[in-house]
């Protein structure tokens, strides 16, 4: 784990991405100054809000008072929460609404709220007008953490999760931590996922760090700033690299492969939440790891227990309703887009803090791992 990340003040996390570097800015009580920001960021710009009916309810007032403060025009496009918006319609609701609120080339779009509406608002943001700039302003964990920032932006198709989309990076992310005060806790612990899959990936301090800390990042204050944090500092630096997902970015991926499948099976619903579904993934991930000998069991044990300690599902004992066959999971995971050449691309793991792309897994492997874990039901 890196150095300790000050407190007392906004920590700033640039990526570093030549003339699409951007800042992500980390404190509590940032949403006051979202106005001042963006009147020095872009002065005289207007600024169109997308958010969902939700954080609405709870943040939205914050926002627009903030830039009226500032002196800056807003307009603004409320759309349902709930993974069903990522589609067509809501996409095209949102592209109307902006340019009925007549938001130009130089003005900017503000996403406020969780993954949904930061992947929906920077999709519309990246077609609109053939390219609007975007300020993130993530409000549930899972977003300050990861989807907020990297560029990442789109809705789902019937074929599948996030088939649709645009690489466009955001000017700047504003993570007020403070936001996440009126999220639901099991929204909070699904996000937690993705916090340990850093420490997973390549990390094994911060992994050992959130062990002993969990339950202070759970509660607020210093440990749960000092997580999202370190989070975005991983994932800055990832993304960094490997900005388009040829290389090293994949490692992202972790846990998500078998996690899209049973994702898929529940139909993105409530059922089973995207971070609970990557808590599955990444115990499978790490079991699979020992299953092939190239991990030790006790640090497949390990990763395990501590997602289960937090609350998470990590078997598939562990999920509510009817569960998928072998056959269908199959099938799901083939038709995720991390498929080359009929060959399975894996995460996989040697240690806790070193996971690789593994790009050539034999699916029958996986067929006889996967089946196995269903009996243990
Ligand atoms: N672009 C990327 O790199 C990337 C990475 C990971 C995940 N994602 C996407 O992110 C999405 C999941 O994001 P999510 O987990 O944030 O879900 P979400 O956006 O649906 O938010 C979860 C729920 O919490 C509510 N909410 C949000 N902020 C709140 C707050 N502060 N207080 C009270 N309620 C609040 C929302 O209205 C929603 O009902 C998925 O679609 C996933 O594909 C994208
Ligand atoms: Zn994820």
């Amino acid at each position: 784990m890196t150095a300790p990340v000050r407190l007392a003040e906004p920590t700033t996390v640039r990526v570093a991405l030549a003339e699409r570097s951007y800042d992500i800015v980390i404190g509590r009580n940032l949403l006051p100054r979202l106005g001042s920001s963006i009147a020095t960021l872009r002065p005289g710009a207007a600024a169109a809000i997308v958010t969902d009916e939700t954080v609405a309810r709870h943040h939205l007032a914050a926002a627009e008072a903030s830039l009226a403060d500032a002196g800056i025009r807003t307009a603004r496009v409320v759309v349902p929460a709930g993974e069903a918006s990522k589609s067509w319609p809501v996409l095209e609701r949102i592209c109307n609404g902006l340019l009925a609120e007549k938001i130009e080339r130089r003005d900017l779009v503000v996403a406020l709220g969780g993954g949904v509406v930061g992947d929906l608002a920077g999709f519309a943001a990246a077609v609109t007008r053939r390219g609007l700039d975007i300020v993130q302003v993530p409000t549930t964990l899972l977003a300050q953490v990861d989807s907020s920032v990297g560029g990442k932006t789109g809705i789902n198709a019937a074929q599948g999760k996030n088939l649709v989309g645009a690489f466009h990076q955001p000017v700047l992310v504003l993570a007020d931590t403070t936001l996440l005060d009126t999220l639901p806790p099991r929204h909070f612990r699904a996000g937690y996922a993705e916090v340990a899959k850093y420490g997973l990936i390549n990390d094994a301090a911060f992994f050992a760090w959130l062990e002993a800390n969990w339950r202070d990042v759970f509660a607020g204050g210093p440990a749960r700033d000092q997580a999202i944090a370190v989070s975005c500092r991983a994932k800055a630096t990832i993304v960094a690299r490997d900005e388009r997902e040829t290389g090293d970015r994949q490692l992202l991926n972790l846990g998500h492969t078998f996690g899209h499948a049973f994702e898929a099976a529940a139909g993105f619903s409530d059922r089973l939440l995207h971070g609970e579904a990557v808590a599955l993934g990444i115990a499978l991930a790490y079991g699979f790891s020992a299953e092939l000998g190239l991990l030790p069991r006790s640090d497949a044990d390990r990763a395990k227990a501590h997602l289960a300690a937090v609350g998470l599902p990590t078997g598939v004992s562990d999920l509510r309703g009817e569960v998928p066959g072998i056959g269908r999971l199959m099938e799901l995971m083939a038709q995720d887009k991390k498929v080359k050449g009929g060959k399975l691309t894996f995460i996989l793991a040697r240690a806790i803090g070193q996971s690789f792309v593994a790009p050539d897994v034999d699916a029958a492997a996986v067929r006889a791992y996967l089946a196995a874990r269903l009996n243990d039901r």
